[in-house]
């Protein structure tokens, strides 16, 4: 969402000093969240047993995850809360940190194609050689178009190509031929209007043809939905320039061995799985997505891309296919993915999509700047330490005093938290 709102107040304390209450006031002033709303969020049952129960098969219940916001982002020169669902500490602090330093250099600049997704329909036992069948369909181009259409108001059949699988090695099942629908899914994700466009078109194809038709269904592999997004990271802002070094050896690791490359990637694939969730897409068609174009040239290799600007800072770059929605499926469903996508302020998939680019991008250059320079442990025990602190009983402030003590004294225990806690209490008693 669109900050437009300087007041004093909410310069004076930053997003994570707040309380709940105080969150929730600032979102409702900077956000379009209705008072309806922040009782969804507050409700812990807002989505209720009812709800799953029409959505999956057999269900017994559901899974709570954290629901947190990432702050500092600006994306194409604008500001944007980002929410993010995700069991991991310190991926939302990380996240925000990142976002941070690239808006001190002018933050994220991304783009995206058109929501251009393809549709398979696979033809076997051709009793036509594949080139007269590729002919027969291009002849009919335009009214196997029409039939798709003619299952959907708002989605376009825009074009259809046709491919020839015959390379025996890889197909032990013979020749055949692959009739692909281009669909413009616009701010859908798309995947049940294509899947439905795929059948429609069956029949004829198979008329056309006289082959056999196996499968008609979707392609995740979005890569005509690509998202680029790019950042400057001040060499300053991260720490110095043997920082900027030890990003580029981590980069390049990640670059040339693929043991690396999966833990980098996961970092990335953090932030954007998180952002995902929150606002109600499909996060595992993104996932087969992303690691596939990782792998586009035979190798599966780093996502990002890092170099050094002629000023010495770092400059990252994200390119992945990313198919999202910001209407249809558990985006328009799940009550609390609705109101993850009114605090982003998303307005289509394409800014949507953009988003998750510069969220993955961030997430890499926190992960990198950490491992680089003091290691992430130590972010991490810090959280960790908050997390004991409260298992050890401490409440409200006493969470944050008990924490940095046994933070400090490197003995991140229950034991030791109890120890700090009763003394905490005893001297407001005393
Ligand atoms: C942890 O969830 C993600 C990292 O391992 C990513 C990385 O190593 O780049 C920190």
């Amino acid at each position: 969402m669109k900050i437009t709102n300087n007041k004093q107040e909410e310069k004076e304390k930053k997003f994570y000093e707040m309380n709940l209450h105080q969150r929730f006031s600032f979102l409702k002033r900077v956000t379009k969240l209705s008072k309806h709303d922040i009782d969804i969020l507050r409700s812990p049952s807002s989505f209720t047993f009812v709800n799953a129960n029409r959505m999956v098969e057999n269900a017994i219940g559901v899974l709570s995850l954290p629901l947190g916001i990432a702050t500092n982002f600006v994306i194409n020169d604008k500001n944007y809360l980002v929410p993010m669902a995700i069991e991991e500490p310190s991926v939302i602090a990380a996240a925000s940190k990142a976002a941070k330093i690239a808006k001190n250099s002018g933050g994220f600049t991304a783009k995206c194609d058109e929501s251009l997704m393809i549709g398979q329909v696979q033809v076997v036992s051709l009793p036509i050689s594949p080139a007269s069948a590729r002919l027969r369909i291009k002849t009919h181009k335009e009214e196997i178009l029409r039939i798709a259409n003619s299952t959907s108001r708002s989605i376009l059949a825009k074009n259809l190509q046709v491919r020839e699988l015959n390379d025996k090695s890889q197909n032990k099942m013979g020749k055949m031929l692959l009739i692909e629908l281009l669909i413009d899914t616009k701010d859908a994700m798309g995947a049940n209007a294509i899947n439905t466009m795929c059948e429609s078109v069956s029949s004829r194809i198979q008329d056309l043809t006289g082959g056999k038709l196996i499968l008609k269904i979707l392609s995740n592999y979005a890569t005509r939905r690509l998202v680029k997004c790019r950042a400057i990271f001040s060499r300053n802002d991260i720490g110095g320039k043997e920082v900027v070094e030890n990003v580029l050896y981590a980069y390049s690791l990640a670059y040339s061995d693929v043991y690396r490359a999966v833990t980098h990637n996961k970092g990335i694939m953090n932030g954007i799985d998180a952002v995902a969730l929150a606002t109600g897409q499909d996060f595992r068609a993104i996932e087969a997505a992303a690691h596939a174009y990782a792998a586009r040239n035979g190798t599966y290799r780093s996502m990002t891309k890092w170099h050094k600007t002629e000023t010495g800072d770092l400059a990252g770059e994200l390119e992945l296919p990313i198919a999202v929605g910001t209407v249809g499926g558990a985006a328009s469903v799940h009550p609390v993915a609705k109101i993850g996508l009114k605090i982003l302020g998303a307005k289509t998939a394409k800014e949507l999509a953009m988003v998750l680019s510069a969220v993955g991008l961030a997430q890499n250059m926190a992960a990198l700047r950490a491992l680089a320079a003091e290691g992430i442990q130590k972010g991490h025990m810090r959280l960790h330490a908050r997390n004991i602190a409260a298992m050890a009983g401490s409440r409200g402030s006493q969470i944050d005093i008990v924490a940095k003590k046994i933070s400090d004294e490197s003995n991140i225990t229950i034991r030791r938290a109890k120890e700090i806690l009763f003394s905490l209490k005893t001297q407001r008693i005393n």
